[in-house]
């Protein structure tokens, strides 16, 4: 009898907390459709997993809804992705394209239903389907670690080791484009000797180079942004050279995690007695090594601002307004209208006030700081 009478008051108890669950997530008569849809590259590098966190943050503060998608490194899987995305209904789409070119099909698909196409930090390329792009001043990245390594570097014939990110990434032209920049006429006046590209020892002296001369050296220094093939072409290039392109070195890594896994070969050459090693992206791991002194600097592209502009824009479209753009960007097809934002070189010196008085970071992420 008193087991009965549980059991109804349990059963009813489930029965309320069923309606009111349904009834809540119908209350908008919206249950399922998702406002904007974001599709992120991968998990598997931290750069990212800041972006979906940021994104989660600016979200929370709107009344619309938005799904995060992951391609974990896969055209098909970010092609899977936005099919799922535009079956939700979605209007806009935010999307950091694992490949510029190949996600062109993915993001034509959604313009055929009228959603509007944003290219987050990386630009996808080769079609007119993408209507905006958010990004960081990518020229001024490689610039600022090129600069970096100029400004840090002592004498002259410093041995000289070129990295770049995947070819398949628009950036990593932009990032190697704004780095030749500042470095060619230091390689020009003997402070800098090429020590581990042939192509790029090839075209030395040239200033300016083509998009066919940045693949060739590229396709030759590429660490497809993998720790695996960065730590593995580093360990090629050491063995490959005598010693007298060793000793005080300046390594020209494209980002965070390519950095600590080149700083970590070369910090195992005995023939190596210093190296400068540049990075981008303010991770954590990375603004350890920098306090540890294992790397030299970073360059911080704040997330926040990224997201804000990207987040701000959707939902300027979703309310019937046209977004503001400061320029534009051409991606081989048509010139896409453009937001962009500065970056922050970071090192030793400013590591306490850039990323923690900013807020965002905080101080107990790391041991060691001064
Ligand atoms: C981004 C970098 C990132 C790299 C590897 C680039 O497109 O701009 O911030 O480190 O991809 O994911």
């Amino acid at each position: 009898m008193e087991m009965s009478r549980i059991w109804k008051a349990v059963s009813l108890a489930i029965v309320v907390m069923m309606f009111t669950f349904i009834a809540a997530g119908c209350a908008d008569g919206s249950s399922n459709e998702v406002n904007v849809g974001i599709v992120l590259p991968t998990k598997d590098e931290p750069r990212w997993v800041q972006d979906e966190q940021r994104f989660k943050d600016a979200i929370a503060k709107t009344d619309y809804t938005s799904e995060i998608l992951f391609s974990q490194g896969s055209s098909a899987k970010e092609k899977e992705n936005v099919e799922t995305l535009i079956s939700k209904g979605i209007d806009v789409l935010i999307i950091t394209p694992q490949d510029g070119d190949a996600a062109a099909s993915a993001v034509e698909a959604a313009k055929k239903e009228g959603i509007t196409v944003i290219s987050y930090d990386r630009l996808i390329t080769n079609t007119d389907a993408v209507d905006y792009y958010v990004t960081f001043d990518s020229l001024a990245v490689g610039a600022a670690q090129a600069q970096y390594l100029v400004d840090n570097s002592q004498g002259s014939d410093v041995p000289l080791y070129l990295y770049a990110g995947a070819a398949s990434d628009n950036n990593a032209f932009l990032f190697f484009e704004g780095a030749w920049k500042v470095l060619q006429p230091k390689i020009a006046d003997g402070t800098f000797k090429i020590a581990n590209s042939s192509e790029a020892e090839s075209l030395k002296d040239k200033a300016e180079l083509s998009r066919d001369e940045l693949s060739k050296i590229i396709g030759q220094v590429t660490t497809n942004w993998d720790a695996n093939e960065s730590k593995n072409k580093a360990q090629t290039h050491l063995t490959a050279v005598s010693d007298d392109l060793k000793g005080d070195v300046a390594i020209l890594a494209p980002n965070d995690g390519t950095a600590r896994s080149i700083a970590d070969v070369f910090a195992t050459d005995s023939a190596v007695t210093s190296f400068l090693v540049t990075g981008q992206d303010a991770e954590k791991a990375s603004v350890q090594y920098i306090i540890d002194n294992k790397q030299s600097m970073t360059v911080f592209k704040d997330v926040r601002t990224l997201v804000e502009d990207a987040m701000g824009m959707a939902i300027q479209v979703l309310d019937g307004k046209t977004p503001e753009t400061t320029g534009s960007y051409d991606n081989g097809n048509t010139e896409v209208k453009a937001k962009q934002t500065d970056v922050i070189v970071v090192d030793k010196e400013n590591v306490k006030s850039e990323l923690i008085e900013s807020e965002y970071y905080e101080a107990g992420d790391f041991t060691g700081l001064e």
